[in-house]
């Protein structure tokens, strides 16, 4: 094969970059854009989708320019995307019909109360293996459909599409109003709430609750799979496989086994356990979800704990606050001082995500006394992080019989030790990064590759992980205990605030 090398567009939350592996799984050159984040009201946000479509066409020959690389120098690319964010575009003029509504909006808080209130409830438990949540694609999808003038009807005739990020940029990537191909892949799918988490296909009856006409969907496809060719991008290279960015992760991370599991440190934070063959129901908080699906073989779940604000309350510590310049500086400004002053911050401010999901809940900065410094703020926002991937591991705990031995974990925050370290301190497991820590892009480059037959299996995947990072818990059974009981009474100051 003369094409040695796999690209990957990583279409995040808030940039989107274009990421090329050799053969090794070794990074050789990245690209990224950052695109605007719009908050036109309280609770709301939103992507313009043609200025994420922009920024996707400049950073594909971007990455190639800086390995000095032609299209024909890559075997297939693959996609991970942001997952549920929504976006309606029209088939003939290739034009989003509205600003895209992230996975971060709480617009539809009371559509989606409602619809936990109806009869349809517990269908949706038992079909898409999700409880209502406004976190998902579906509701938002609703919400365009009631606003848009005239959209419903345009949908039911087929004029528009709807997708999320990856079905939006393989539409234009293989040639959009001409001809572009209209899919999604099993693992994007299964967070819509309109998708059977064992048939892998759209389900009736669940189109039918929410009145969204089946006209409108893209094709679910598996993860790796040949979807198309690029006709502008990577002109000529075809499209291998798409995955939601978290799923790209445990895919990345190769946590191919059951009871393996990734925690992805990005705006929000992530953690995946592979659960095997079987969609284990939640009881304590988590969401079924696919973790992948290949080509003619049976589906693999997980079971994810999904934390809204990770990144994103450092970045308000760092933009809202003004407390430091840069993110890794709270590092520094965390080891100035010993430990968090008895002050505690929970980062409620879209409500609160896994294990509670309690969306009236707002954030809390408690324990205010005039000892408390900025260095305590700053461990405070880093210990947030750790205490609440603390819970979501509890809960995967109790839900199955799989006990976390060690995590992987992967991201930008996994630059900070100071929080690496806080985190195997109150897991009180071993935490370990890999030497390519961009496991999101290698994911999505993986399913690429498999696709076109450039890595042959997941063996050979499994052998490329790397080891370059270690952290041993070493925090007391009593602080641990004494801190655990201090950041739930913080919590339970944060819930039912929103009247
Ligand atoms: O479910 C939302 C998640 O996919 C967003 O990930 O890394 O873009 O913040 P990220």
């Amino acid at each position: 094969m003369s094409a040695s090398y796999v690209a990957s567009i990583d279409q995040g939350t808030t940039s989107t970059r274009c990421l090329l592996f050799d053969h090794a799984g070794r990074m050789v050159s990245v690209a990224q854009h950052e695109h605007h984040q719009h908050y036109p009201r309280p609770g709301w946000a939103e992507h313009d989708a043609a200025e994420i479509w922009a920024n996707t066409l400049r950073v594909l020959p971007e990455a190639l320019a800086l390995a000095g690389l032609q299209p024909s120098d890559v075997a297939a690319v693959g996609i991970a995307n942001q997952r549920e964010t929504t976006v309606v575009w029209d088939r003939a003029t290739g034009r989003p019909v509205a600003p895209a509504i992230t996975w971060q909006d709480t617009r539809t808080a009371d559509l989606v109360a409602e619809l936990g209130r109806s009869a349809a409830a517990p269908l949706f438990e038992e079909v898409c293996g999700l409880t209502p949540a406004g976190y998902f694609a579906a509701p938002r999808l609703r919400w365009l459909l009631d606003h848009v003038p005239g959209l419903q009807r345009r949908a039911r005739l087929g004029e528009v599409a709807f997708g999320t990020m990856e079905s939006w940029l393989i539409w234009n990537l293989t040639g959009g109003p001409d001809g572009g191909v209209h899919v999604t892949d099993v693992t994007n799918a299964s967070r819509t709430m309109l998708m059977d988490i064992h048939t892998l296909q759209w389900d009736q009856r669940l189109l039918d609750a929410l009145d969204v006409p089946a006209a409108m969907l893209p094709e679910i496809r598996p993860n790796a799979q040949v979807y198309g060719t690029c006709t502008v991008g990577l002109p000529g290279v075809v499209i291998g496989g798409a995955f939601g960015d978290q799923q790209a992760a445990l895919f990345g991370q190769t946590c191919f086994d059951e009871g393996e599991a990734k925690c992805t440190y990005g705006t929000g934070a992530f953690l995946l356990m592979n659960t095997g063959a079987s969609v284990r129901p939640s009881t304590h908080g988590l969401l079924s979800t696919v973790a992948y699906a290949l080509e003619g073989e049976r589906p693999v779940y997980a079971t994810e704990g999904s934390i809204a604000v990770a990144g994103a309350l450092v970045q308000w510590f760092r933009d809202s606050l003004e407390m430091i310049s840069s993110a890794p500086e709270i590092e520094t400004l965390a080891r100035r001082v010993e430990d968090n002053g008895g002050c505690y911050i929970v980062p409620a401010f879209a409500g609160l995500f896994a294990p509670r999901w309690q969306a009236d809940a707002r954030g809390v900065v408690v324990g205010l006394t005039s000892y408390v410094t900025r260095g305590h703020l700053a461990r405070a926002v880093l210990e947030a992080t750790a205490w609440q991937t603390c819970e979501v591991v509890e809960a995967v705990d109790l839900d199955t019989s799989l006990t976390l031995s060690r995590l992987r974990v992967d991201g930008g925050m996994t630059a900070n030790h100071l929080l690496m370290q806080t985190v195997a301190d109150v897991l009180d497991v071993p935490v370990e990064r890999p030497l390519v820590a961009e496991s999101v892009s290698l994911g999505a480059a993986y399913a690429a590759g498999l696709a076109v037959g450039f890595w042959p299996d997941l063996d050979v995947l499994r052998g490329t992980w790397r080891r370059a990072a270690l952290w041993e818990p070493s925090m007391s059974p009593v602080v641990r205990r004494r801190e655990r009981a201090a950041w739930d009474r913080a919590v339970q100051r944060t819930l039912h605030w929103v009247v």
